[in-house]
């Protein structure tokens, strides 16, 4: 992880002290927009390409609105905008055209714009940040000209701004004039540096769009500051995988970067979390039919305690191109855990059970394994924190990568761990207490399970009548229970 920390410090943050130049230069902004909206013809700093698969892409000059048509822009359609982030070479990432080809081969009747403003962006951190502005007003001017001359409603406009192209995207939302708004604005793991913590109207923020939603992928923190915003900066904010750090980005996987990319690898590695959000929403877009859904949850602990997989009033939603666009007062925060490797798609299971009259303090190590009518679940192991005492329902989040369709059977296991078994040994040897019905049994009350991603919840019964209790080393088998009808609570989430 030191690496990583001195990559990111390297990349992201060794110029920082300057940037407290943006907030001195705010006014000189200001002036320069007034000066802009006096001195016509606009100039634009950065560069519109029309995406085409397998042909150069077409540059759209908003003065000439001829180049717009004959690039193949069709009125009637939805535009979606790529705009790219932070330059550290001035080259286009890979990732711009194969999110831009992914949305033109699975989206019908659809414009696809590439903004490109590597000039700007190829730059020191603060001053890219700096010039996010500019490119926002770049694509205001842009929207504005379609509106002017096609009649062309920016409802139908939907930005997806990847790093500092998501605040871009936002500023292109506070400057279009006019009372309607952009559709969508998307934030793919939006920039953290000298946005984090910025008042609305400096970043991005849900009064740029209709509809804005973000996916946090790289927010873990480095001296105090995270490459990608942790505070939420949308309607509905995803934080997958807790939102600090992403499967597969972890430091042995650099061999694999290394051995795919070259020396490039190292710097794959440290873009990985980072440029996951944007494969997520590939991903959304490509898997249709494996739709990640992502619940509302106060923080990463609670949720991966598994008590926050709740559907109702909008509690959870689709993560991605697919999300359900319901506005609500307040930024919802939604978690969800993903795979390493797309699909990313992972169920949500949340494991409730209860111990009863537990009188000594025991720390066991639990294993549970799930029978579904289309699936298994394999062996998971059960971590309990603290201590299993007293009348207490403790709640777990499980995670798995297929779906197990109705769930009918529960096998629980309590592993003999090495130490336990020592100190068994120890005091049978200090109390010789003889019967094997003296030997420690853990007493179970109700067990349900349920499952976020179809919001079904199976109560368990044991299936011999000789009480719920579990023995050290035994499989104990639980059934779903004979009186259970199936019942759903009431699900506003599709
Ligand atoms: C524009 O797209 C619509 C479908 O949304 C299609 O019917 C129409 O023919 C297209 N126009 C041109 C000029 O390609
Ligand atoms: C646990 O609950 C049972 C009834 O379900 C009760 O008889 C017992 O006293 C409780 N034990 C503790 C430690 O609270």
């Amino acid at each position: 992880m030191s690496v990583v920390k001195l990559l990111c410090c390297l990349l992201f943050m060794y110029h920082v002290s300057d940037g407290r130049k943006i907030k001195e230069n705010k006014a000189v902004d200001r002036e320069q927009r007034e000066v802009l909206k006096v001195k016509a013809p606009y100039i634009s700093s950065s560069v519109f390409r029309m995406f085409a698969e397998g042909e150069d892409h077409c540059t759209l000059d908003p003065l000439q609105l001829h180049t717009l048509t004959s690039c193949g822009f069709n009125s009637s359609n939805p535009i979606i905008i790529i705009t790219h982030g932070w330059s550290f070479d001035g080259v286009m990432e890979s990732w711009v055209p194969r999110l831009a080809t992914t949305l033109k081969r699975n989206l019908m009747d659809i414009n696809v714009v590439i903004t490109d403003w590597l000039s700007l962006a190829h730059a020191h951190y603060p001053t890219a940040a700096q010039s996010t502005r500019t490119v926002g007003k770049d694509i205001a001017h842009l929207l504005q000209s379609l509106q002017a001359h096609y009649q062309y409603p920016v409802r139908k406009v939907h930005l997806i701004g990847y790093s500092l192209g998501a605040h871009i995207a936002g500023f292109a939302g506070s400057y279009l004039e006019g009372s309607e708004k952009i559709g969508r604005i998307t934030g793919l793991d939006p920039a953290g540096p000298l946005f984090e913590g910025m008042s609305p109207t400096d970043r991005l923020s849900p009064d740029d769009a209709e509809f804005v939603d973000a996916i946090h992928t790289f927010t873990q923190k480095h001296l105090g500051l995270s490459v990608g915003i942790k505070q939420a900066v949308a309607h509905y904010d995803f934080y997958p995988n807790g939102g600090e750090f992403q499967p597969g980005c972890e430091l042995h996987s650099i061999y694999d970067h290394i051995s795919q990319y070259g020396l490039l690898g190292f710097e794959q590695t440290v873009k990985c979390a980072h440029e996951r959000s944007v494969h997520l929403f590939i991903d959304s877009v490509l898997n249709r039919d494996q739709q990640s859904v992502a619940y509302s949850c106060r923080d990463k602990r609670a949720f991966d305690k598994g008590v926050c997989l709740d559907c109702r009033r909008n509690r959870c939603n689709t993560l991605g191109y697919g999300i359900k666009k319901v506005r609500q007062g307040t930024s919802k925060r939604l978690y969800l855990n993903t795979r390493s490797q797309m699909p990313y798609k992972l169920y949500h299971y949340q494991f409730r059970i209860q111990f009863v009259n537990q009188i000594l303090a025991i720390e066991p190590s639990l294993t549970i394994s799930l029978t579904g009518t289309k699936e298994e679940s394999g062996d998971v192991p059960i971590i309990v924190t603290g201590s299993i005492s007293g009348n207490k329902t403790h709640t777990f989040l499980i995670t798995l990568d297929r779906d197990l369709g109705e769930l009918m059977l529960l096998k629980l296991t309590w592993e003999r761990s090495a130490l336990w078994r020592n100190m068994w040994n120890q005091v049978q040897n200090i109390i010789p207490w003889g019967g094997r019905e003296r030997k420690p049994l853990l007493t179970v009350g109700k067990i349900n399970v349920k499952a976020g991603e179809s919001q079904e919840r199976t109560p368990f019964c044991a299936m011999t009548n000789d009480g719920q209790h579990i023995e050290v080393s035994q499989d104990k088998l639980f059934v779903r229970c004979k009186d259970h009808k199936r019942k759903r609570s009431q699900r506003t989430h599709n």
